[in-house]
């Protein structure tokens, strides 16, 4: 039997190849892929993930959901991932329709009709862009948290450095209040912060030459629609090459052991914080429960969060190429 995935997304560059390594896994179904605005407007986003599926041979329904957070402003990102959120490659426009149902329905009806089975059956969410779509279908339909096998979240920066403020990422601080009721439903939620791309994950100029060299539509699809964010992520972000944040936490979600440093926390989300806003607040210390004095706030909460620190970066490109090929 295919594993079951549901896809959450604001699809831009990263998201597509996301999506495209969902639809080229072997034992995986894709159900839906749900657009949220985020990094795109939701028109952008299902745009995107249209062409990417398309292109994957593939006639996954595209549900269009939230087209803003749920309080605040939307904020979008097309100075990181270009005019067209795929780097100016000005794709043709897809044939593949939406689908009529809003995006908060689909994802209630399609977790309630696969909750038949033991809940390692049921499927799997990954959610590449703001919460505001999870957390609109939670306020509708909380029994759903538990219909869920897993809940993989790109998101959050782990007691470590954002990137739209020091204290957050995007996809948390986009939406922060989404990410909160999220964060606090009970779902079996894995988190995958900005930083677990940095670094050793992120494809150096050589690697990117050999996924080209892979000569496939994929290969050349995923690397061409990240050329205008590679250069963001070198000159910007500090990074040695082309951070693909939503792949890598697909990546974790599609094999778990290509994690490989993680920890169950308490994990909340800072509304309020003048300067925190969006910050993923991780108990890394296990510090709640051990203090004699603290607030009633987190006296109550459980760990609720496995976050994935690191992943071991050969395994993951290795994955990652195997879809291109
Ligand atoms: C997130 O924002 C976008 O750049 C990526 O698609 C990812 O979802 C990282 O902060
Ligand atoms: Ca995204």
């Amino acid at each position: 039997m295919k594993r079951k995935i549901i896809i959450d997304s604001d699809t831009a560059s990263d998201d597509a190849v996301a999506i495209l390594m969902a639809h080229r896994f072997p034992d995986v179904e894709v159900l839906a892929v749900t657009i949220v605005s985020g990094n795109m407007r939701v028109e952008d986003g299902s745009r995107n993930a249209r062409y990417t599926i398309e292109l994957c041979g593939a006639q996954t329904p595209v549900y269009v959901g939230c087209a803003r957070p749920l309080l605040r402003e939307p904020v979008h990102a097309y100075w990181y991932h270009g005019a067209d959120g795929m780097g100016g490659m000005n794709y043709s426009e897809p044939k593949l329709p939406e689908q009529d149902k809003h995006a908060v329905d689909a994802l209630i009806d399609l977790v309630r009709a696969h909750n038949v089975g033991a809940i390692h059956e049921s499927p799997l969410l990954v959610t590449l862009g703001p919460l505001t779509n999870i957390a609109a279908a939670l306020i509708r339909a909380p029994e759903i948290a538990k219909m869920i096998s897993r809940c993989v979240v790109m998101g959050g920066a782990a007691n470590v450095v954002g990137n739209v403020t020091p204290a957050a990422e995007y996809n948390i601080w986009c939406d922060p209040e989404a990410a909160r009721a999220v964060f606090r439903s009970g779902m079996n939620l894995e988190m995958v912060g900005w930083e677990v791309g940095r670094g050793d994950a992120a494809l150096t100029e050589k690697e990117i030459a050999d996924v080209y060299a892979l000569n496939t539509a994929y290969a050349k699809f995923a690397m061409d629609c990240n050329v205008h964010a590679l250069q963001l992520a070198k000159n910007w972000q500090g990074d040695p090459g082309m951070t693909l944040h939503d792949p890598t936490a697909m990546a974790i979600a599609l094999d778990p052991t290509v994690s490989k440093r993680s920890g169950r926390y308490r994990v909340d989300v800072e509304t309020r914080g003048e300067l925190t806003r969006g910050m993923t607040v991780v108990d890394e210390r296990h510090t709640v429960g051990t203090q004699k004095i603290f607030t009633d706030e987190w006296a109550v909460r459980e760990k609720n969060v496995l976050v994935h620190h690191e992943l071991d970066a050969r395994r993951w490109k290795e994955l990652l190429y195997n879809c291109f090929k």
